[in-house]
């Protein structure tokens, strides 16, 4: 593949910001330096106009994820496409096994699912049960390359785990040296709030945003993080939506606790008068947990330039207009889940870097730098340094754009983010060593993916 030169790059990682000129290697950033010269180059990209940025790790998507109502509507290769347009060059989705199968099985059917994907990825694998077998399964997986494991407080009927099942996760997870990544929502009053509603005759979408007020999230936050303090396990709380819970993970951060938390940019930027509408509307935004109001909003970015929140992901899962209409008669039908793999950086860098919410340099340790540390990827991602993958952006500042579902590359008929103004976006996008992304377009030439163990 030979060698490329990215000159006059304005490098921004999450130490520093400086100038100087990216040499790439084959896969791999071989130098960053001041001095170069310009032969011996098999080609040469002048950057100057451009802020180069480590390629971004979305660390929580779920790409083909089977439901009732059919699967998610981006599949491995549609969803890693649009995570690359939009400047994530790796994604960490899951694993959720069957009823009765061993998680290292699951996982290795999970790795071969997404042997389309274009980008570089890992998997948390998730325990829905506790049995004789988990801890063992779990060790397996560790040796396997998996450092994480997801736990569901929410979804009680299904995938989500007893108080004594998850505390014997959060043990097994402390022993292996692994982090334990929660959905916190109490699970059990949820259920019991959604069959209130519908015994009601309130099976309107938003009825699932009431089902699911955000002290049962909060509460539940504080379940897990009392839990995993006991038993010393490293805990990563997705998907934080609330003030009322940033509240507990602020608290146990102060006392030391090996806590991160992530939240999303729908939770940053949209509220939940989304659900005040007529079904086709409202079902859009079913999400868990849903929407809150704008005063959660503006606790969130707080929660970000404080160091609060740690990373941002999207839990990508969009699903389409007619796989929601599953739930027109009953809400706990409509798929959970929102599409937005593609918009999380120019979202971040609009709303929030240009409106001087966060800076350049937490940006990139948001989408990039924290998700590489918290999950064993650092310093082959999130970064730009000699020895690291040279995954790598050029962001055009001073681009705008208009998000629309017809000018998207997730498979999805709708975005959540119709008509918002975007500025700046990854007009170049380099995989390792390779210029897949120019101009909005696709230029690659297929090239796969490949499954990261992690250490
Ligand atoms: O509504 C959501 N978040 N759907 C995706 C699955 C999950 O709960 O993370
Ligand atoms: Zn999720």
């Amino acid at each position: 593949m030979g060698k490329t030169l990215i000159k006059n790059a304005h490098i921004v990682t999450e130490s520093k910001v400086f100038d100087a000129n990216i040499v790439i290697n084959n896969h791999k950033i071989e130098q960053i330096t001041d001095s170069i010269t310009e032969s011996n180059f098999d080609s040469i990209i002048d950057a100057s106009s451009y802020i180069a940025l480590p390629g971004a790790i979305d660390p929580h998507v779920h790409l083909f994820l089977p439901t009732p109502a059919g699967y998610s509507s981006d599949d491995f290769e549609s969803g890693s496409l649009a995570a690359l347009m939009g400047g994530t060059t790796t994604f960490i989705d899951f694993v959720t096994p069957l009823a009765g199968q061993s998680l290292a099985m699951a996982l290795q059917e999970r790795i071969s699912e997404a042997q389309t994907s274009l980008l570089d990825h890992s998997f948390h694998v998730s325990p829905v049960s506790w049995t004789d077998a988990t801890a063992k399964d779990m060790k397996e997986c560790l040796k396997q390359g998996i450092t994480s494991f997801k736990v569901y407080m929410a979804y009680r009927k299904t995938i989500g785990l007893s108080d004594e099942a998850l505390f014997n996760v959060l043990k097994t997870a402390a022993a292996l040296n692994a982090i334990v990544c929660v959905h916190a929502e109490s699970g059990d009053q949820i259920d019991g709030l959604a069959e209130h509603f519908v015994s009601q005759g309130h099976t309107q979408p938003l009825y699932h945003s009431l089902s699911r007020p955000d002290d049962l999230e909060a509460q539940a936050v504080d379940k897990v993080l009392n839990m995993a303090a006991q038993t010393h396990c490293a805990l990563y709380i997705v998907h934080v939506s609330s003030a009322k819970s940033l509240q507990h993970i602020r608290r146990a951060k102060q006392n030391g606790q090996l806590v991160y938390a992530e939240t999303c940019p729908h939770y940053l930027l949209l509220s939940d008068e989304r659900y005040q509408q007529d079904f086709t509307e409202s079902s859009k935004y079913v999400m868990s947990p849903p929407l809150r109001k704008p005063q959660d909003n503006q606790a969130l970015w707080e929660a970000l330039a404080d160091g609060t929140l740690d990373t941002v992901g999207t839990d990508h899962c969009p699903f389409t207009l007619t796989q929601k209409d599953e739930g027109q008669h009953d809400f706990r039908k409509i798929p959970n889940g929102i599409g937005g793999i593609e918009h999380r950086l120019t979202l971040l860098y609009t709303y929030g870097v240009l409106k001087q919410r966060i800076s350049l340099q937490g940006f990139v340790q948001l989408v990039a730098t924290n998700p590489a540390r918290i999950f064993g990827l650092y310093p082959q991602k999130g970064t730009l340094q000699a020895g690291s993958d040279a995954d790598i952006i050029l962001w055009n500042p001073n681009a705008r754009r208009i998000i629309s579902a017809g000018n998207q590359f997730q498979n999805c008929d709708y975005s959540i983010y119709e008509g918002m103004e975007t500025r700046g976006y990854p007009e170049m996008v380099f995989l390792k060593g390779k210029l897949q992304v120019k101009n909005n377009n696709y230029i690659g030439d297929n090239l796969k993916g490949n499954f990261l163990p992690r250490k």
